[in-house]
């Protein structure tokens, strides 16, 4: 019998596999930004939404050359519901897995996973940090290539592109989603 865990239950697989602070707080981040997006969307579906933001990473720390492989197999072994291991999956879509994602949630997954990590190194540049923080500021951080280099500018564009929204209203909503859930 597979299950489906809590948000809750969902932190304490994570850290069954991750030790690192920066990998937790950033599983703790999406899955704070996906509660508000399905707050708007699918909000009977929040805690699975949030569980999914939990744990897509969770195979990251310990095999970053195998990610997206492992956590089917992690998540497997932690008998996670069939659905939720899709979710996880899809996010590597075109990078570390063919699985592409179809739900609307999958769809948010996949965009603001690297998006997440520029809004919140953009803030960390502002004195005042995310508190009064606008989009067309994260978009001038997402022209410049050299700035948090390490998130992926084509992974978010294609993500806006799959959710069929512009670039600008997706920063727009994952700010006011972080800002409103600030991450500990
Ligand atoms: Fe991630």
């Amino acid at each position: 019998m597979s299950f489906i865990p809590s948000p809750d239950q969902a932190l304490e697989i994570l850290k069954k596999y991750n030790r690192d602070e920066f990998h937790i707080h950033h599983a703790k981040t999406v899955s704070a930004v996906l509660g508000s997006f399905a707050g708007e969307y699918d909000p009977e579906n929040t805690a699975f939404w949030k569980s999914v933001g939990m744990l897509h990473d969770i195979d990251f720390e310990l095999y970053p050359e195998q990610h997206c492989v492992k956590a089917v197999e992690i998540l497997h072994n932690e008998d996670i519901d069939e659905e939720m291991i899709h979710a996880i999956v899809s996010h590597g879509y075109g990078i570390c897995s063919n699985v592409e994602p179809e739900k609307y949630m999958e769809k948010v997954l996949f965009a603001v996973d690297e998006l997440t990590g520029l809004i919140g190194a953009a803030a960390l540049m502002r004195p005042t940090g995310i508190s009064d923080m606008e989009a067309k500021s994260v978009m001038k951080k997402f022209k410049d290539k050299k700035f948090a280099a390490g998130c992926s500018r084509e992974v978010i564009s294609k993500g806006a592109e799959m959710l069929g929204i512009e670039l600008k209203e997706l920063m727009e909503k994952t700010i006011v989603a972080m800002r409103e859930n600030p991450v500990e």
